[in-house]
This record gives C-alpha cells, structure tokens and sequence, in this order.
C-alpha cells in the first residue's frame, strides 16, 4: 500500500544549474537537491526552521521578480545575509 502511494506521488520539474530534474513535490529545497544526486556538504545548516543558512533566491517560470524566502520573516531580529 505505501509503495503505490509513492508511486502516485506527484514529481514537479525543477533546475539546478539549468538542468532538469523530476523530483516528489513534497520535498524541501536540500531535499530535493539531494533527490537529484547532489551532496551537500557545507553550507547546510540546521535544516529545522531555526538558523536561517537556507535562505533562497528564486525566480517562477515567466515571471521577471526574484523572490526571497527565508525561514525567519525579515521583520523579525534576526540579522539576514
Ligand atoms: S537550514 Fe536552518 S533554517 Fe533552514
């Protein structure tokens, strides 16, 4: 039964140094990046919503905004990159 609930999962497109990869849509950023065969070593972080060394730029297909998106909101104390 859950290996059929896998295999439903939904695979989004994403690009890491504009190559293409399918990766489950339920995935983290790290996550995902590691699904495509990436290790991370440095830089990493916490990976739990506490430090901040995640912090992302990004852009959506069509549009020319560059989105931020940090775990922290920018109005709290914590001091962003
Ligand atoms: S890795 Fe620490 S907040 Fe994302």
């Amino acid at each position: 039964m859950e290996v059929e609930a896998k295999k439903q999962e939904e695979l989004v497109p994403i690009f890491i140094m504009g190559k293409r990869y399918e990766v489950p849509a339920s995935l983290t950023i790290q996550k995902a990046m590691e699904y495509a065969g990436y290790q991370l070593i440095r830089g990493c972080g916490c990976r739990g919503g506490i430090c901040g060394a995640c912090g992302t730029v990004y852009r959506f297909p069509g549009s020319y905004k560059i989105e931020v998106d940090w775990p922290v909101k920018p109005s709290s104390s914590q001091t962003c990159i």
